[in-house]
């Protein structure tokens, strides 16, 4: 998988299945379905390191991360999302972060956040220097403050003019593909219709050239977060208590381990 094969699914209508990864063990799972991206999303920091947002994540986080998906799907194409304050203050910022998530990890390209005229500016000096970028407008986890939490964005006629011209200008200034995030079917659909290169949603709708959903949520290891665009394709929270509670019962009441369990002194 390249960026071009990218681009080429989109003008051939393949659907583009991406999901976000942070270990190596669901990593090797990813990859051997054949998933077309894996995102090292910096979801990270609420699914994996119980932050309750995106702010806190670290680049030295994400490239521990990062670092470990790579060990476990080498033949993915797998971008790392830029955190917080990595990438927002200067040109030069991006292409440091960008260039040690390259270097470090393997990733072939990267993801930051939002799509005004500053974030446009990041996005031509990483591309110039050779790094593949991903947009991502819409709603945007960074701004989780700026926009008053997880809200659907771009309703209304300037809002989502707003949010067409954002992702058109990323494409100028050399994304080969954007996420949108929480817009409606239509917008996303204009969005998708307006673009030569591919959009990931989520949370938007059908018609989107991709899809991309966050790990836990959609094995059902996050079960208290549910919202509307979500399907669980599985319930390993349910799973894994079951385990868990097996395990300890077993222990306690000397049924684990077994006879076939433990080693004879000579074999
Ligand atoms: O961090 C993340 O997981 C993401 C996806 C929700 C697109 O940015």
């Amino acid at each position: 998988m390249t960026v071009r094969d990218l681009l080429e699914m989109k003008r051939r209508g393949d659907p583009i299945a991406v999901l976000t990864c942070y270990d190596v063990l669901f990593a090797r799972l990813l990859e051997e379905a054949g998933v077309d991206i894996i995102l090292v999303g910096d979801s990270l920091g609420q699914v994996v390191l119980g932050y309750d947002s995106t702010l806190p994540v670290t680049l030295d986080e994400m490239i521990h991360h990062t670092k470990a998906v790579r060990r476990g799907a080498p033949h993915t194409f797998t971008v790392m999302d830029l955190p917080f304050l990595s990438y927002q203050v200067s040109d030069e910022d991006a292409l440091r972060s960008a260039g040690r998530a390259l270097k470090e990890t393997g990733v072939q390209a990267v993801k930051l956040e939002g799509g005004d005229e500053k974030a446009c500016s990041r996005v031509r000096a990483l591309v110039q220097a050779g790094i593949p970028v991903m947009g991502h407008v819409g709603f945007v986890p960074q701004s989780i403050h700026a926009l008053s939490g997880n809200r659907v964005q771009g309703r209304g006629g300037d809002a989502a003019a707003r949010i067409r011209a954002e992702a058109k200008a990323l494409q100028a200034a050399g994304c080969f593909s954007v996420v949108l995030e929480l817009v409606s079917g239509t917008l996303a659909a204009e969005v998708t219709r307006e673009l030569a290169i591919p959009t990931i949603g989520i949370g938007a709708g059908v018609e989107c050239d991709g899809q991309v959903l966050v790990l836990p949520d959609a094995l059902g290891l996050n079960p208290a977060f549910s919202p509307r665009f979500l399907r669980r394709y599985a319930e390993l929270a349910r799973d894994a208590s079951l385990g868990i509670a097996g395990y300890v019962s077993d222990v306690k009441a000397r049924r684990y381990p077994g006879p076939e369990h433990t080693f004879a002194e000579e074999a």
